[in-house]
């Protein structure tokens, strides 16, 4: 794999080392600085990990220059078109698309661990009604780690792939749970008869009580459940981001699968990574008119002001971030159907259109990334806003259980412990409160 090697010199010490520059299947070779610190006594400093490669992968690919996404090496757009959730779940945990049969066997083991213990929902109802679900998020599927560790053994494939499929199958029940606790609700059951997007909804919004109503005939409607799994298909995977490495770091210690993916989002929760999809719909209502835009620009500009522009930038893509591209289209075809469009779509658009032609988004290369737009999406579905994020949680448990696979899998895997650079107190003596 390493075709070149990139030799470093340093003249203090006479000595040249030829370090190996791996070529992938594609993207930006990369330095194996491995032995950098036997051969120089020295680290690398790289705050942020931006020009750090944590592994190798052979699960997606961005090109954030071209912006192309590729899970598995297949487009994002081909896969949003022709696709749904759950078989890209499985491609990106195969590494290839199922046939008919083997799609069949995925799907009905995945309804076969679409349950939850009754004691769990206890953890559920123990939180107060106003606790964020993201929070509740954390804690209940973090204590899935007391359900799942007698018989777990996580260097046993079998075991490891069976617990990637509970945890896809039981997040989309824990979130729903989750949210009717905060309304006050009954749980929904889920019903193996829908398939995964579908008994998602139904869990969320299925009500005998004439108050909280949404006809079933409208939540199921095929052109919300396509509009769903087009979310959770552009949100499955990204390769090494923050809250994947999270998952990775945690999973390198040997520890329970199911307290690694509650560590992954604790990570997403954050604005600057998967809370943004809620920050951009706070932002949106907080602008609330068009002639509004150009102070709040003004503001994303100011240095001296903590103001972003949530949902534009991104460590990657430094190009149009492809999902956001697809949503937009898609945010066109849901709210052509509706009487009385959001107005907060014309607000995003407008909100684009004059961000992206402002010289401090173009020479900084800022574009609307996946989140600019997804949340239009799912208030068009009428999924709360502090859903979001939770949305977001469960498709991206699809990445997370592939990850951790490939991790578990790697004979190269050693515990993730980087080193730092140390700017504290040099050695100094004890002083006893007198002395001080
Ligand atoms: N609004 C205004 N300025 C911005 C924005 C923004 N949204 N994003 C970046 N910048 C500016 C920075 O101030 C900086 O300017 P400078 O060079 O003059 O100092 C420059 O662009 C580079 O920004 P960094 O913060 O260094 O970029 P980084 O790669 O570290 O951060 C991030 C990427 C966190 C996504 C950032 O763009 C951001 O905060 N965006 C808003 C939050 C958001 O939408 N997050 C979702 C990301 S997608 C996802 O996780 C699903």
């Amino acid at each position: 794999m390493a075709n070149k090697t990139l030799k470093i010199s340093d003249e203090e010490l006479g000595k040249t080392v030829s370090f190996p520059l791996y070529e992938g299947t594609l993207g930006h070779p990369t330095l194996d600085i491995q032995a950098l610190n036997k051969e120089y006594g020295c680290f690398t400093f790289d705050p942020g990990f931006a020009s750090t490669a944590s592994c190798k992968s052979s699960i997606t690919f961005i090109d954030g220059d071209e912006g192309v996404l590729l899970y598995r090496g297949y487009p994002i757009d081909q896969l949003a078109e022709h696709s749904s959730f759950l078989e890209v779940a499985y491609l990106l945990m195969h590494g290839e698309l199922p046939s008919s049969d083997q799609f069949a066997e995925f799907e009905a083991e995945i309804k076969g661990y679409s349950n939850i213990h009754e004691n769990l929902r206890g953890f559920i109802e123990g939180f107060h009604y106003d606790a964020h679900p993201m929070a509740m998020m954390v804690g209940v599927v973090g204590s899935l780690s007391a359900f799942y560790h007698s018989q777990l053994d996580i260097d046993d494939p079998e075991h490891r792939r069976i617990s990637s499929m509970r945890m896809l199958a039981k997040m989309p029940i824990i979130a729903a749970a989750c949210f009717r606790h905060t309304t006050g609700e009954a749980f929904i059951y889920p019903r193996t008869d829908l398939d995964y997007c579908e008994n998602f909804l139904n869990m969320m919004f299925s009500s005998p009580s004439e108050q909280f109503f949404i006809n079933e005939a409208d939540y199921l409607d095929p052109l919300a459940v396509k509009a769903l799994n087009l979310l959770f298909i552009l949100h499955a995977d990204h390769e090494q981001n923050a809250s994947t490495s999270t998952v990775r770091l945690a999973s390198s210690t040997g520890a329970n699968p199911y307290a690694c993916i509650a560590a992954g989002i604790a990570a997403l929760w954050g604005p600057a990574h998967g809370g943004a999809n809620e920050a951009v719909l706070s932002m949106l209502a907080e602008i609330g008119d068009v002639s509004r835009i150009p102070e709040f620009i003004a503001r994303a500009k100011d240095k001296n002001d903590s103001f972003r522009l949530m949902g534009f930038g991104h460590r990657v893509y430094k190009n149009h971030d492809p999902r956001a591209t697809i949503i937009r289209k898609t945010c066109h075809e849901i709210l052509a159907k509706q009487e009385n469009p959001d107005p907060l779509f014309a607000l995003a658009l407008g909100l684009e259109e004059i961000a992206l032609k402002d010289e401090y988004f173009i020479d900084r290369k800022l574009y609307p990334n996946v989140d600019f737009y997804s949340g239009i999406i799912y208030k068009a579905l009428n999924i709360p806003v502090e859903m979001f994020t939770v949305m977001f949680t469960i498709a991206r448990t699809a990445g997370w259980v592939s990850h951790w696979q490939e991790l578990m899998a790697d004979p190269a895997k050693r515990i993730g412990r980087p080193r730092q650079l140390y700017t504290g107190k040099g050695v100094r003596d004890y002083k006893s409160f007198e002395q001080r």
